[in-house]
């Protein structure tokens, strides 16, 4: 076991954790963003530097600071690390360097993406951005590629972080895309656009932590915000079944997986009740979904809110004489 301080709360890991799973392990402000690292996806992190944090101690052993800020992804804690993250200026200005990064290429489209409101790069933008942007070059664009019947790739709006590649590597029994070139010519690329033809393929949709890769059923059907998100599930050969719909009145607008806080899907589903079931009736509808407070899509969404109350409030026992007796 290894203990750990993050700004200025210690917790007890096992060994072998990183910064940020020992973060998330606490919760709430001290767990740093993450664009590329995705928990069910073995490798995934270490590309979008978002998760940087400044190790002021390196171990009880070695008592040194790191000397340069580390992506809390990838970093195993070691026994007495001390770790600061939103409570470092060096981290928050780095953060902010690396959002600018991220945007100078990825239009400013959120009016029409299907992504906003459930985008991770909007909410980092919002939370550690800037409002205006240095960059006066020629921004990079693509056209809009078809990947087979049901899943749009809008390259502009990648921000590369390989997740969609390692979804299609670990859960399809074949991948058929993966990134092109490297630097500024870097491209999530489908060989003369090869079509993704597999049970699971809708996946890279959800993985996606911007717009780049959309559900081309629910493309501008209607803004997350309007819909009722609610757990369903049903009886699928291929998948657990279980899912969240996003529906409008009686019309089941999308069906995606269920995600957990950190936006990571809990488990994976099949393209047969992503795309093909679209009727209120081919599901048993559990209830809502909880939705965060702090997020867009909780704007109309009510959960029915579980509240312990005693039957017979706490009156004085000269009262309770007089109540009704049922
Ligand atoms: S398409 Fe989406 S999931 Fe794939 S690398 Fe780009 S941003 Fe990541
Ligand atoms: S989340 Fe750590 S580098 Fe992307």
């Amino acid at each position: 076991m290894a203990k750990v301080t993050i700004d200025g709360i210690e917790i007890e890991v096992e060994d072998g954790t990183t910064i940020l799973q020992a973060a998330r392990k606490i919760g709430g402000s001290v767990v740093p963003p993450a664009m590329c690292y995705y928990g069910p996806l073995k490798g995934s992190g270490g590309k979008c530097r978002v998760c940087l944090v400044k190790v002021t101690q390196g171990s009880a052993k070695d008592t040194r600071p790191m000397p340069k800020l580390v992506a809390s992804c990838i970093t195993q804690v070691q026994d007495g690390m001390v770790v600061e993250n939103t409570t470092n200026e060096e981290v928050l200005n780095a953060r902010k360097g690396i959002v600018e990064m991220l945007l100078i290429n990825h239009p400013l489209d959120c009016p029409i993406c299907d992504q906003a409101g459930e985008c991770s790069l909007q909410d980092l933008s919002y939370e550690h951005g800037v409002s205006a942007t240095r960059y006066e070059e020629e921004r990079r664009s693509f056209n809009k590629v078809d990947l087979g019947p049901y899943i749009q790739l809008h390259m502009t709006r990648c921000i590369l972080c390989y997740r969609c590649v390692y979804t299609a590597d670990q859960i399809t029994p074949e991948r058929v895309h993966g990134v092109l070139g490297r630097g500024d010519a870097a491209e999530i690329g489908t060989y003369i656009e090869n079509v993704i033809d597999n049970d699971f393929s809708g996946n890279v949709i959800d993985v996606c932590p911007v717009g780049a890769l959309t559900d081309k059923t629910w493309r501008f059907k209607n803004r997350v915000w309007f819909t009722k998100p609610m757990d369903a599930h049903r009886d699928c050969p291929t998948c657990s079944g279980k899912v969240t719909l996003w529906a409008r009145g009686e019309e089941v607008l999308r069906v995606t997986a269920r995600k957990d806080q950190y936006n990571e899907v809990e488990e994976f589903i099949c393209n047969t009740c992503r795309f093909d079931k679209k009727e209120m009736n081919d599901w048993t509808i559990e209830g809502p979904r909880h939705i965060d407070r702090q997020s867009v899509i909780s704007a109309n969404h009510y959960e029915l809110p579980v509240i312990n109350v005693p039957i017979v409030p706490n009156l004085p026992t000269s009262t309770k004489k007089n109540l009704p007796q049922h």
